[in-house]
């Protein structure tokens, strides 16, 4: 069995990834300092796949516990790192616990991969790369730009340590994966996302607000130069991300090497009036909404051009948005038992 390291892996996105990654017969050590998520998603994952991963309570940034790990898994045969702090807002605040948390991670895994001759990466980038794009939808040669927040910095910043790395090592080989915006769950309602607080994010405060957690849903902004006024982004189904990180390895345990990058999404916006009405249609759950300013710093409209990954990783995003969006209240629901 050949086995992957994945940091973050207790968190929403790496615990889709667990799943598929066992059930695609790979072992699976999770390294996770818990900031944001918890063992319970790995029971979680172990009750779906009947086993459960590996698991160290390491913080990345922690130079030497990262060594102990990478030394007792030093058979592996690739990384995906996914451990980043991700809240936009709160690294306008706190630049450098985000500047240090996602780099200092960051460096700190190449550095143990390096010493242990570990050969294969995927790193969790995102389309946050691209700012405000001009032309739609993006692909990986669209022109990146400068990030609007700290969090996007690491993201932008983190791409080029990785490339840097890569061309000064031989062995080594990336992937780097844009992540347009996941949402949903696990059709079996065990796994899913789970904010800390008020959620941020546009999936999470539906569910919230249809649970009765939250009053009204606040959408910001209908003024936008968008068919409808509001904004719209390309929402990708987490199982069907997962799955990317999977056909990415494979590519590079296949003999891909140097540096390849992906955008991950589905090829088609949804403005976030469609998604309301798409989750009312997929759950008959009606959301209170009120229109409210725009939030400063959105990007009017952003989807993907993925056709990269269908032709090279023979990966394409086929969740139909509907199921993606009954996961997604399944899990809410699930989640408040
Ligand atoms: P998440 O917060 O659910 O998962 C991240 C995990 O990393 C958490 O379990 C957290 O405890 C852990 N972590 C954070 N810092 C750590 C550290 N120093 N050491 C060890 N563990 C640490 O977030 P997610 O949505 O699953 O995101 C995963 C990755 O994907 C992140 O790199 C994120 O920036 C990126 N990404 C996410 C989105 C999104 O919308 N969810 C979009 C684009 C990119
Ligand atoms: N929105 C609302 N009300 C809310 C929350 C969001 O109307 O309560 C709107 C936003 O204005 C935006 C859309 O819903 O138009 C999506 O917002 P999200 O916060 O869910 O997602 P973003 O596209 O702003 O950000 C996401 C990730 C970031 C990442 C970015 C680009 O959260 O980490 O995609 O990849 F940087």
């Amino acid at each position: 069995m050949q086995k992957i390291i994945i940091t973050g892996g207790a968190g929403y996105i790496g615990s889709h990834t667990a799943v598929a990654l066992q059930q695609a017969g790979f072992q699976v050590v999770v390294i996770d300092n818990l900031s944001n998520s918890s063992v319970l998603s790995l029971d979680g994952v172990a009750r779906i796949t009947g086993t459960h991963p590996l698991f160290a309570q390491v913080d990345c940034t922690d130079l030497e516990s990262m060594r102990a790990v990478f030394e007792q898994h030093s058979d592996s045969v690739g990384v995906i790192h996914f451990a980043a702090l991700k809240a936009v807002g709160e690294s306008v605040e706190q630049p450098l616990l985000y500047y240090r948390n996602n780099l200092d991670g960051l460096i700190n895994v190449l550095t143990c991969m390096s010493e242990f001759k570990i050969p294969n990466i995927v790193f969790s980038s995102s389309a946050t790369v691209y700012g405000v794009p001009s032309v739609l939808p993006v692909t990986e040669e669209t022109p990146l730009q400068p990030a609007t927040s700290p969090y996007g910095q690491t993201k932008v910043i983190g791409e080029s340590i990785i490339r840097d790395t890569v061309a000064a090592n031989a062995g080594l080989n990336a992937t780097l994966l844009r992540y347009f915006n996941p949402i949903g769950a696990h059709p079996s309602g065990l796994i899913g996302e789970r904010p800390n607080g008020v959620p941020n994010n546009l999936m999470p405060y539906i569910t919230q607000t249809a649970a009765g957690i939250r009053p009204i849903l606040r959408v910001f902004g209908n003024d936008y130069d968008t068919p409808d006024g509001y904004c719209v982004r390309d929402y990708i189904d987490v199982n069907d991300l997962a799955m990317a990180h999977v056909a990415a390895l494979r590519h590079m345990l296949d003999g891909a090497t140097g540096v390849s990058t992906f955008n991950l999404g589905t090829g088609r916006g949804y403005s976030v009036m469609e998604l309301i009405n798409a989750f009312r249609d997929a759950t008959g759950v009606d959301v209170p909404y009120e229109i409210v300013a725009r939030r400063a710093g959105d990007v009017p409209a952003i989807w993907a051009d993925a056709s990269l990954a269908g032709r090279v990783l023979n990966w394409h995003a086929d969740t139909p948005l509907s199921e993606t969006l009954s996961s997604a209240w399944l899990w809410q629901q699930n989640s408040e038992k």
